[in-house]
């Protein structure tokens, strides 16, 4: 009794094997579609990509880091304000979840492409594994590239653990999604340090507006656990209300 009342509704997935389906055809599709029309639509980015010192992997890879560090954000925010209890009074805890599932799914794919697409870049001259290696990228700021990599690699580990619960329990899953402030962290210090943008203002009103508005969900979901009865206080006031409601001759 006391677990059935202390724990959180468990939320499933939102896709299903068919949306799986789609959105692979959609990425396909997208693929397809950039490959056989940019050459004519966007002459110069063609000729950028292809020309001897290629300037947009670098711009493609700049802008999806901050789109990456836009839906981290979104999907952080969306969770604490599911444990905070905010999201129930806008957007709804089940729409909530499904923006939190959604966006850090996207928010994988926009890493991927933002640390791959580097390796088109000549002034970096990324390989492979240094791209995926982390600490490996000898040459420019190994080490905080090396915290964007950290970053990659524990949101990959939350978002697959939720997954994979059935399997590992709920409180291992939990434990692991506190990993999911480490990876904050280390993309914000990362995008911070390494971004070329950093020296400009808005991408530093962006960095204040990210982490601020952040710190505020994590201290307002501190004290909204702190303030919350605790399940024994609340299990004897439920029977109490119970009893009440039992004993009282208005029905509700
Ligand atoms: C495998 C992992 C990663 C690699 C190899 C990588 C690599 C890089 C590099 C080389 C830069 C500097 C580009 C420049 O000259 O501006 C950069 C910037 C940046 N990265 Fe990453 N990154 C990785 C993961 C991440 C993650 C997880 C995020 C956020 C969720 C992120 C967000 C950013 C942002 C916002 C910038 C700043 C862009 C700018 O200021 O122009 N990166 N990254």
């Amino acid at each position: 009794m006391a677990d059935k009342i202390s724990q959180e509704p468990e939320y499933e997935s939102t896709f299903t094997p068919q949306s799986i389906l789609y959105i692979f055809w959609a990425v396909a599709l997208g693929m397809y579609l950039a490959m056989t029309l940019l050459p004519s639509w966007l002459p110069n980015l063609s000729a950028s990509l292809a020309g001897a010192e290629p300037k947009a992997y670098w711009y493609l890879s700049r802008g999806s880091g901050f789109v990456a560090m836009t839906l981290l954000w979104a999907s952080m925010a969306f969770g604490l304000t599911i444990t905070n209890k905010m999201a129930r009074l806008w957007p709804g805890a089940p729409t909530a979840f499904a923006v939190h599932e959604f966006v850090s799914l996207l928010g994988l794919a926009f890493v991927m492409f933002h640390a791959l697409i580097l390796m088109g870049d000549h002034f970096i001259n990324f390989t492979f594994l240094q791209v995926v290696i982390p600490f490996a990228s000898s040459g420019f700021k190994p080490f905080w590239v090396g915290m964007g990599q950290i970053g990659f690699y524990s949101w990959a580990l939350v978002t697959v653990s939720f997954y994979v619960r059935s399997h590992i329990g709920h409180n291992a899953w939990r434990l692991i999604h506190f990993v999911s402030f480490l990876t904050y962290v280390a993309a914000l210090a990362h995008g911070l340090v390494s971004g070329t943008d950093t020296s400009a203002l808005w991408a530093q009103w962006y960095y204040w507006i990210s982490g601020g508005s952040l710190l505020f969900l994590t201290i307002y979901r501190v004290a909204a656990s702190l303030s919350a009865p605790r399940p024994a206080v609340r299990i004897a006031a439920e029977s109490r209300d119970h009893s009440l409601k039992s004993s009282s001759p208005i029905v509700e």
